[in-house]
C-alpha cells in the first residue's frame, strides 16, 4: 500500500503503470475511468510526450461503460478515455478494445470483449477506482464474486454520485455494461486508487472489513497482487 501527499497522487499512481510499461512493453492494461483517474491519465500523457513513454506494443482494455449510450457521447467511458489519454500517446488503435454500450445485442458484446482478453492472454495490469458504496467497475453492492462480464442496473447511490457529472440525475444512464468481479480478479495484478475523504470509510471497509458481497470491494483482500495507492484523505480511516 502507498499513501501519498495529495499532490503526490497522480504522479504516484502514473509512476506504477508506467513502470509496468517499461517492463512488459506489450502489456496488456486495464483502465477505469471516472474523477480519480484523470490525473493519472493525463500524468501518463505528459510522460509520452516528454519521456518518451511508449504505447506502441500496449494493450488497452475498459472495465466498464454506460449502456445505452454510443461511444461518441461525450460522457461515455470511451469518450473520456480519448480525450484523457488515447489521442496524446502512440497507442495503436487495433490494441484498444472497449466495451460497446450502444450494441444491439450487448451479450454478444460481452461474449466479444471476453473472447479479445482472453486472446491477449488476459489482463497484466488492472487499474481500478471505487465507488462509494464499495462498487468496483458497475458491480454494486450484493455482486456475487463469481460474476462475469454483463449488464447490470446502476445502484442509486452510483446515479447520485454521478448526477454532477451528467449534469442532473435525470441524465445519468440507468446501465452499465461490465466485467463482473470475476473478471478482475483473474486481472494478474490490480492496482486500486483512491483519493478524497469521501472516499476513507469505504477504503477501511473494503480493505479492513470482513470479505463480503455488500462491499464488493472487498474480494480484493483475496487478490495475490494488489496494491493499493491512496492520498491522505482516503487512507485517513485505516
Ligand atoms: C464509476 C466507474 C468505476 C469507477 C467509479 C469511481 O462508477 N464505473 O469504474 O471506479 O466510478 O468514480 P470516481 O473516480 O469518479 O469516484
Amino acid at each position: 500500500m502507498i499513501v501519498t501527499e495529495t499532490e503526490h497522487f497522480d504522479r504516484t499512481a502514473a509512476g506504477f503503470v508506467s513502470g509496468y510499461i517499461r517492463m512488459k512493453p506489450d502489456a496488456v492494461l486495464g483502465f477505469a475511468t471516472g474523477s480519480t483517474t484523470v490525473g493519472l491519465h493525463r500524468e501518463l500523457a505528459r510522460m509520452h510526450l516528454e519521456e518518451g513513454l511508449d504505447f506502441s506494443q500496449v494493450y488497452s482494455f475498459n472495465l466498464d461503460e454506460y449502456a445505452g449510450i454510443p461511444w461518441e457521447h461525450p460522457k461515455s467511458c470511451r469518450c473520456r478515455m480519448e480525450e484523457q489519454l488515447f489521442r496524446h500517446v502512440n497507442i495503436r488503435r487495433e490494441r484498444i478494445e472497449f466495451l460497446n454500450g450502444a450494441a444491439a445485442d450487448p451479450e454478444a458484446e460481452c461474449v466479444r470483449f471476453a473472447r479479445a482478453i482472453d486472446a491477449c492472454g488476459g489482463i497484466d495490469l488492472q487499474v481500478l477506482g471505487i465507488g462509494t458504496n464499495g462498487h468496483i467497475a458497475f458491480n454494486e453492492p450484493g455482486t456475487p464474486f463469481d460474476s462475469r462480464l454483463r449488464v447490470v442496473p446502476l445502484a442509486q447511490q452510483t446515479i447520485g454520485d454521478k448526477s454532477a457529472f451528467f449534469g442532473g440525475e435525470e441524465l445519468v444512464p440507468r446501465c452499465g455494461i461490465t466485467m463482473g468481479l470475476m473478471d478482475v480478479m483473474r486481472c494478474k495484478r490490480n492496482v486500486l486508487l483512491a483519493r478524497g475523504a469521501d472516499k476513507a470509510d469505504i477504503i477501511r471497509r473494503s480493505l479492513r472489513g470482513p470479505v463480503t458481497v455488500d462491499v464488493p470491494a472487498s474480494v480484493l483482500q483475496l487478490h495475490p497482487q494488489l496494491t493499493v495507492i491512496l492520498d491522505k484523505a482516503a487512507a485517513a480511516g485505516l
